[in-house]
């Protein structure tokens, strides 16, 4: 049994938690809070609850809720640890593990040079194998590769051009905007081409961000030029079969994030999640040898599955496909 601990219990560190407590190869051993609040109290019935900054241990005492210790008793008693912190605190938490020899995970809000390892399973489960320290991408650049990983498969992809709508925040955060404005990136190309650069060094790709007043998903508009000539039809049957893709309808109905978020609840994903990456259908084309498309992206979920996958690649299992099988069947993935 591989034994998981998770550094930050908001919305990425929750669902890596709930995701591995349904392996049977790994278990969940704790999770770790800075502060006392209801997801504290949750988290301390549900898992174990460690502070993660020990000097915050007067507030837990005070507030009555269950702790099993802090961040360096849960490092004692962990194989791996998952670290899900605001972005930039898992440099800093890096040297601590460290001095436990505890391997680490990092999320996208971190650098690439931090592990030098950036992962997405379809694309370079195998680049982990073993190693102490892989970041897992953003969920931006984990939608991207995903697809394009694909794509690039069947028709040799020459450039991309993307831009991404990005929500403003998650649903379960009532602090950050815009709640009225449209917000462009005006650093060109965005983080995200380069960081799909990180896991497929290949792929020659420029980006365009802009931020927009919604909590549920992200939007990516593609523009691909390919080498080989292909048909919408064979482009079709590729993302089909491509793992943690899914293709939906807009003549079904689909026409907005709003829908498809309502789809993955009458699916019954637990807190409504879709760890697939949502491409229209009927909004493929093919233009003189450029493909068009349009790709929604959970943001709070489309990375759990690809932390289940990095701990077995870190932990020494070798085979790609039966990590991700397995990943998939725990999970409900289609
Ligand atoms: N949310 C997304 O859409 C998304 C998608 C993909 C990747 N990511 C990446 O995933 C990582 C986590 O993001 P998130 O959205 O899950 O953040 P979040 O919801 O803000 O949760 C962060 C968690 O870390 C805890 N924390 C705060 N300071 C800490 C410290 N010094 N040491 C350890 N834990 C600390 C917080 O605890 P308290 O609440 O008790 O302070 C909270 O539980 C980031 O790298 C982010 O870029 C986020």
């Amino acid at each position: 049994m591989i034994r998981v601990g998770i550094n930050g219990y908001g919305t990425i560190g929750k669902r890596v938690a709930d995701a591995v407590s349904v392996q049977d190869d790994m278990k969940i051993v704790g999770v770790t809070k800075t502060r006392p609040n209801f997801v504290s109290k949750m988290a301390a019935e549900r898992y174990g609850l460690y502070i993660a900054l020990p000097e915050h241990l007067d507030k837990f005492e005070k507030s009555g809720i269950d702790v099993s210790g802090d961040i360096e008793d849960l490092l004692e008693r962990v194989d791996i640890i998952v670290d899900c912190s605001p972005a930039g605190v898992g440099a800093k938490n890096k040297a601590l593990y460290e001095k436990y020899g505890v391997k680490a995970i990092f999320e996208g809000g971190e650098a690439h040079d931090l592990t030098k390892c950036s992962f997405n399973a379809q694309s370079n489960y195998r680049e982990a194998l073993k190693r102490d320290f892989v970041r897992v991408v953003s969920c931006n650049t984990t939608g991207l590769c995903r697809t394009l990983n694909a794509i690039d498969e069947l028709a040799k992809i020459k450039e991309v051009k993307a831009t991404m709508i990005r929500r403003a925040t998650d649903p379960g955060d009532s602090k950050k905007g815009p709640i009225n404005a449209i917000e462009p990136v005006l650093k060109i190309p965005s983080h995200h081409g380069p960081d799909v650069q990180t896991v497929l060094p290949h792929i020659k790709i420029s980006t365009m961000a802009v931020k927009v007043p919604t909590t549920i998903m992200h939007l990516h508009c593609l523009t691909v030029e390919m080498e080989n000539d292909v048909c919408v039809d064979e482009v079709i049957d590729t993302l089909e079969n491509a793992r943690r893709v899914i293709l939906l309808d807009g003549a079904d109905g689909i026409r907005s994030t709003a829908e498809i978020m309502e789809y993955a609840r009458d699916i019954g994903r637990k807190r409504g999640d879709l760890y697939e990456i949502a491409i229209w259908r009927d909004g493929i084309s093919i233009k003189e040898n450029t493909l068009y498309y349009y790709q929604a992206i959970h943001q709070e979920s489309d990375v759990i599955p690809e932390n289940i996958d990095a701990i077995r690649s870190m932990m020494g299992e070798e085979d790609a496909e039966e990590s991700m099988n397995k990943t998939d069947r725990s999970l409900g993935i289609i």
